[in-house]
């Protein structure tokens, strides 16, 4: 019986290349094209998108913050450039649909009940493990969300804008696994199920708050709350088996990933 392959962590070094790599091979979104949305998509996608669009736009200075405390810890500093480029990602997120509510003559969010409880949760300790805890669930949800408006929308622009997301976050979701594998990495038994139990109920919770904010959008892109729900444990569970610390050969790890940087669970 074949055992499965063995992943490996890439290092900061190549996760700042291929930010770089793809920051040049961005798709290309028909902005000359008009902005194109229906009555119905202006009252349904509208007032959801403009949360979202704040969501992207974080200035990232606590994830910074996190990434040097533990940058140092690890003794990586190039992990601080990686981070830095994927708030630049994530920002190019936020202009992008911050460019199509202003061609869509529609103001931007200056605040989001979703948007203010998900970074109270990641500010209020700026450590890595809480920062890409909820970073990894809500870009989970964001897989679900976008390929939903994709679905819904007739604007050209829109369904550019993402596809690019959707193309982004699944890299996202693999660069927030593999920093949690390394700090779940050489915990107890019991510490990981207790901090996986934690998971499981922060990310019950989490899902439901997108569903209530987001239904309307979701429902117009062909995601009921069943199938919404059924793709959100699903998708999530893929990121669960990529952050196992137990997936990733560790015999000949990547400079600078020394095995005791570590930092206490989200869950004590
Ligand atoms: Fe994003
Ligand atoms: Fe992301």
């Amino acid at each position: 019986m074949n055992t499965p392959a063995l992943r490996t962590i890439r290092s900061s070094a190549e996760w700042v290349d291929y930010f770089h790599g793809n920051a040049n091979q961005q798709k290309d979104i028909p902005w000359d094209e008009p902005v194109n949305l229906s009555a119905e998509e202006r009252a349904v996608i509208i007032p959801s998108l403009r949360g979202w669009q704040l969501g992207e736009t974080s200035d990232g200075a606590h994830l910074l913050a996190a990434s040097h405390t533990y940058a140092a810890a690890l003794g990586d500093s190039t992990f601080i450039e990686a981070a830095r480029l994927f708030i630049a990602e994530e920002q190019r997120h936020g202009g992008n649909l911050g460019r199509f509510l202003d061609g869509a003559g529609v103001s931007r969010a200056t605040s989001d009940w979703g948007d203010t409880l998900f970074r109270a949760v990641r500010y209020f300790v700026p450590r890595m493990e809480i920062w890409a805890t909820p970073v990894v669930m809500v870009e989970t949800h964001a897989l679900i969300y976008y390929n939903a408006v994709r679905r819904a929308t007739r604007s050209a622009v829109l369904r550019g804008i993402c596809e690019q997301i959707l193309s982004d976050e699944v890299a996202h979701i693999r660069f927030q696994c593999e920093r949690l594998a390394m700090l779940h990495r050489g915990r107890s038994g019991w510490l990981h199920s207790l901090t996986m139990l934690f998971h499981r109920g922060f990310f019950a919770v989490i899902t439901l708050a997108v569903w209530v904010g987001h239904r309307h959008a979701l429902k117009a892109g062909g995601c009921r709350f069943s199938r919404f729900w059924a793709l959100a444990w699903s998708k999530m569970q893929n990121a669960w088996a990529l952050m196992n610390p137990k997936a990733y050969s560790w015999n000949d790890p990547a400079p600078g990933h020394a095995p005791q940087a570590r930092e206490t669970p989200a869950a004590a």
